[in-house]
């Protein structure tokens, strides 16, 4: 059967994609639904993009790559797309926009304009052997219905990255990248939880707060969680991309907060008060009678100095943790590395190299800020390849 063109990854990208590309288009998929992460994300409810997208919020080797793209089809376009639909949504927090009701709206939405667009959707199908001629590419398509020879002119990966595998995940697009001889950067599970040996977190596993979290250069400043494992939260998640195998992370336990001149003031007031108890105004009590274990945190306001007041703030304000690790693909929620940039034209997603063959999405060496911004990247780059196509 022949197709102007063939998308493999009916994810946000290839969605995206074969909604707009126009002409005669194929998108398959091995799972049994297109779009499972857009269903999950977000708690059921879809982070679909961001009001503060920019190409900061972006990791890859080439930091210039994405902005053509999110230039092109901005966070306003896809909101404009959404209300056009009538999808109720709301922001949450940080820019970050929501469905009001659910995330299969998103699916809905963008099912009813691959079906406007005529866009033939193969689920619970394989693609093999893919091989290029001058007309275009073919392979072996298995579905439950057999197998037969596909042609395209174009071919279009978009089978994401390998975070979850247990949802589908597959390092697909980048086997079939590099059999065309693109160059695929290292990749490593980001957005992802940091673990600590011996559970070193479990005895206050569920405790939250704010927080300001340095890793390298980057800061964030969102809610830390301590976990059975180790740290979550969105500032853990957000520092993991930023992180080096080995290397500590900073933590400020007590953002906007003078502690030390809160406790000195505190101790002219009431000195015979515990230092614990008023620690306790002003962090979790469960994370208090941690952090006192491991310091000696004992006595009264009065029977520590200035010195000592001054070490213990600075010490809760730069709380210097090593992670032994993360806990990887299997919870990560995107994948950091992929398809090299280098590789592809940033206006049009197209390999410069393999006319026709193009990358979009989270295969690609493009990682965004949690938020939103992973979704704002499929929509953009997904549309940058339609309207090349
Ligand atoms: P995506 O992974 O969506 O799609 C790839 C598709 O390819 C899948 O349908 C898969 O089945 C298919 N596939 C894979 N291998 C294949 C093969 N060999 N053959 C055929 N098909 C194959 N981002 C955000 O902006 N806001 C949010 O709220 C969230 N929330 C969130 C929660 C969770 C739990 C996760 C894991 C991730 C998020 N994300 C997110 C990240 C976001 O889901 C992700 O960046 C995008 O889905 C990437 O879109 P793609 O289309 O590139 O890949």
């Amino acid at each position: 059967m022949q197709y102007d063109t063939a998308i493999i990854g009916a994810g946000a990208a290839g969605m995206m994609c074969a909604a707009h590309a126009g002409g005669r288009v194929l998108l398959i998929d091995h799972a049994k639904a297109p779009g499972e992460k857009i269903r999950i994300s977000g708690g059921g409810r879809c982070n679909f993009t961001n009001m503060h997208c920019a190409p900061n919020a972006f990791l890859s080797n080439n930091p210039h790559f994405a902005k053509s793209a999110l230039a092109r089809y901005t966070q306003w376009d896809f909101l404009d797309l959404v209300e056009r639909h009538r999808i109720a949504w709301h922001e949450k927090t940080l820019g970050q926009l929501f469905c009001d009701v659910s995330a299969k709206e998103i699916i809905a939405m963008l099912r009813g304009l691959m079906q406007a667009a005529g866009v033939d959707l193969r689920l619970q199908s394989s693609v093999a052997n893919i091989t290029r001629r001058e007309s275009g590419f073919s392979f072996d398509l298995q579905t439950p219905d057999g197998l037969r020879r596909i042609t395209a002119s174009n071919l279009v990966l978009a089978t994401g990255g390998k975070s979850i595998p247990k949802m589908g995940a597959t390092g697909f697009a980048y086997d079939i990248a590099r059999q065309f001889g693109l160059p695929v950067t290292e990749t490593r599970a980001a957005l992802v939880p940091f673990t600590f040996p011996q559970a070193r977190f479990a005895p206050i596993s569920g405790v939250a707060l704010p927080s300001i979290i340095n890793a390298g250069a980057a800061s964030f400043e969102e809610a830390l969680l301590f976990t059975h494992r180790g740290l979550s939260g969105p500032a853990v998640l957000q520092a993991s991309s930023y992180w080096q195998d080995g290397a500590p992370v900073c933590i400020d336990l007590l953002p906007h907060a003078d502690l030390f001149t809160l406790l000195r003031e505190q101790r002219q007031r009431s000195g015979r008060r515990n230092l614990t108890t008023e620690l306790s105004r002003h962090l979790p009590t469960r994370l208090v009678d941690f952090l006192a274990e491991d310091m000696d945190l004992g006595g009264n306001l009065a029977d520590w100095p200035d010195s000592r007041l001054k070490e213990l703030a600075d010490t809760l304000k730069n709380w210097q943790l090593t992670p032994s690790g993360t806990e990887g693909y299997r919870t990560a929620e995107v994948t950091l590395g992929g398809i090299d940039t280098d590789a592809l034209s940033s206006r049009s997603m197209q390999s410069r190299e393999v006319p026709g063959l193009y990358a979009i999405g989270e295969a690609v060496d493009v990682t965004g800020w949690l938020g939103g911004y992973n979704f704002q990247w499929a929509w953009s780059s997904g549309m940058a390849a339609a309207r090349a196509i």
